[in-house]
């Protein structure tokens, strides 16, 4: 078991990140719990503690947080039956792992994850996943239009070309898609002044989308596209 995220402060201390490296029962959970004085435990599945293996091993630091990864875990798991999901950079695969959780045995979506950098792609694929998970080497800027629709998208390539993929982000989306923007963070403490030129709160002028600003753990943005 590894303690993933336990800042200090009294906010963060009543919340802690786990790994393990299998089942845990409720009862050892709770021990943790007590003997770290925390109220609640966020378990990390298997797979999900494999990426960050990865991670480490590659030297690779920008993986999705936990909190960020089990909220798409729940997005995914309520994407319909023939959907399609899009992770706009790849990483060492923490959100792959977190989607692949949330739909469990399921077969009926797909799920296609972008990153630029071929290595990255390349040790990813490697873990090994279910035949319905394409990994596609290439510039998000470039492949989102030939990619089609979504019902789910997780945007997490670096916040200065977050901007640039938004607009056709939100047009692939399907009626009732939700688009969730990672690292919201860096932005909101620079007072909500464009990063690079970045500036999704843009968003919120959208007649496209409905938005929520999620402020917790790394900063989110989630975002659901309007029915016609
Ligand atoms: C924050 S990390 C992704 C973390 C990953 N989604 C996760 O859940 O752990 C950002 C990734 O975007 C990739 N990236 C950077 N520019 C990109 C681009 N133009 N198109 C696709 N991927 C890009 C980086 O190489 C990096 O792996």
């Amino acid at each position: 078991m590894d303690r993933l995220d336990a800042a200090g402060g009294s906010e963060a201390e009543s919340s802690v990140s786990l790994t393990f490296d299998g089942e845990m029962s409720a009862s050892e959970v709770e021990r943790i719990k007590r003997s770290l004085g925390a109220r609640t435990a966020l378990q990390v599945p298997t797979a999900v503690s494999a990426a960050y293996g990865r991670a480490r091993r590659v030297g690779f630091a920008k993986s999705s947080r936990p909190e960020v990864g089990a909220l798409m875990a729940v997005l995914a798991a309520a994407v319909p039956a023939g959907g399609r999901i899009l992770e706009l950079g790849t990483g060492a695969g923490v959100g792959l792992a977190w989607v692949a959780h949330g739909l469990r045995s399921r077969s009926d979506v797909e799920v296609v994850s972008v990153e630029v950098d071929r290595n990255m792609s390349e040790l990813v694929s490697s873990a090994g996943w279910p035949d319905w998970v394409s990994l596609v080497v290439g510039d998000a800027r470039e492949v989102i239009p030939t990619l089609g629709t979504f019902d789910l998208t997780f945007l997490d390539i670096p916040g200065e070309l977050k901007a640039s993929v938004l607009d056709d982000a939100i047009t692939a989306l399907r009626p009732g898609g939700q688009l969730l923007i990672d690292d919201m963070n860096p932005y909101w403490r620079k007072f909500r002044k464009p990063i690079d030129g970045c500036d999704p709160e843009q968003l919120l002028e959208d007649p496209r989308v409905v938005c929520a600003l999620l402020q917790y753990s790394s900063g989110m943005i989630l975002v659901s596209r309007l029915r016609d």
